[in-house]
């Protein structure tokens, strides 16, 4: 009976959000009932806090979509639920040598970001807060490689510097990045200099070891993109306010974790070897002087490590959550990473400008 009542309610507050965002004029209606009901809220519902969060989140997912619908064209599944592109097939295999079932998991990250910011804007509309559309900056090229499609990107996977210090970070047992802790790269060549993600043009798919680089290097990344989000939702709850909100933020970002649990597994699987075009070294993470608890590829599960005291005993936990400048320590690390290499000042200022709005939340 209960379950009912519940599953009732549920419904009803359903579509009283559906009424709100099919009908303009009945949305002021909504927003004038929700302000009277609670004036804490402005503007139908959202404090301005809850909302530049919001926003900044949705930014960060329109531009996480934009760079796994690359990744999906060329290595991934395309099909209606993730469409555009016709696949490489040489660099669908190499990535298969990560798992035969990289192409799956690949397209099945590919469809969860679209939902994020699809799902994130939408529920700031239905509240009356301002949305956010990148599409003005979608003028970096696209891969020449066959596969993939030729229109404007908002990210460039062709230029990628990849800290994969995340790799350490969840294997130590005495290090906290929040306590001032920093951590040694998995592969300190990745970490330095510029490298493709994806072909470039069919010229990368060749030699043998170059392309399984650009594959190693695309599953390295994987995991560098989903851990940031796997810290971003539980820094940014912190500070949120409006408990509908604060569920938004702790039911998505658990999938962004779900995401990066897998990419690293993936990740240990990437062969050793050394780029021949260009030197880029991934080493045998295995064995000296890597090795051991703080590199073996299977130990995959987080270790218990350092937490708000020293004195407090070990726990496994995610790790940075820190919520003071979590939205522009975001910022700077996909900046950072030069997804957006080839973007004009005008971008940099638009992200600037969410992300230093959510960190005044
Ligand atoms: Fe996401
Ligand atoms: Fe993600």
């Amino acid at each position: 009976m209960e379950t009912t009542e519940t599953a009732g309610r549920t419904t009803s507050r359903r579509s009283f959000v559906l009424g709100g965002l099919a009908l303009g004029a009945g949305t002021i209606g909504v927003g004038r009932l929700l302000a009277d009901a609670s004036p804490a809220f402005a503007s139908g519902g959202l404090t301005p806090g809850d909302a530049a969060i919001l926003r900044f989140l949705a930014a960060a997912e329109i531009l996480e979509t934009d760079l796994w619908q690359q990744y999906n064209e060329l290595g991934g599944i395309q099909d209606s639920e993730v469409p555009g592109g016709s696949g490489s097939p040489a660099y669908t295999a190499a990535l298969q040598v990560l798992d035969s079932d990289m192409d799956q998991y690949i397209h099945d990250n590919t469809e969860d970001e679209f939902t994020h910011f699809t799902f994130i804007n939408a529920y700031l509309a239905s509240k009356g807060a301002d949305t956010v559309n990148l599409d003005r900056f979608r003028t970096l090229p696209s891969s020449q490689a066959t596969g993939a499609q030729q229109i404007g990107r908002l990210t460039n996977l062709m230029q990628l510097t990849v800290d994969t210090s995340w790799w350490a970070r969840y294997r130590s047992r005495t290090k906290n990045p929040d306590f001032g802790d920093t951590f040694p790269q998995a592969v300190p060549g990745l970490s330095s200099g510029q490298f493709p993600g994806i072909p470039r043009s069919d010229a990368d798919l060749k030699p043998k070891n170059h392309l399984q680089a650009i594959a190693n290097t695309a599953g390295f990344h994987f995991a560098f993109i989903e851990q940031g989000g796997t810290s971003l939702y539980p820094s940014l709850s912190q500070r949120v306010t409006h408990p509908e909100v604060l569920r938004i933020l702790l039911s998505i970002g658990p999938t962004e974790t779900m995401h990066f649990q897998t990419w690293q597994d993936k990740a240990g699987n990437a062969p050793p070897l050394t780029d021949p075009t260009n030197g880029l070294v991934f080493p045998d993470l295995n064995a000296p002087p890597f090795g051991g608890e703080d590199f073996q590829t299977n130990l995959i599960m987080p270790e218990p490590t350092i937490f708000l005291r020293r004195t407090f005993p070990v726990c496994s936990i995610i790790r940075p959550t820190e919520t003071d400048g979590a939205a522009m320590g975001a910022a700077k690390a996909l900046t950072a990473n030069g997804l957006f290499i080839g973007q004009p000042p005008a971008f940099f200022a638009v992200l600037q400008d969410l992300a230093q709005a959510a960190d005044a939340a």
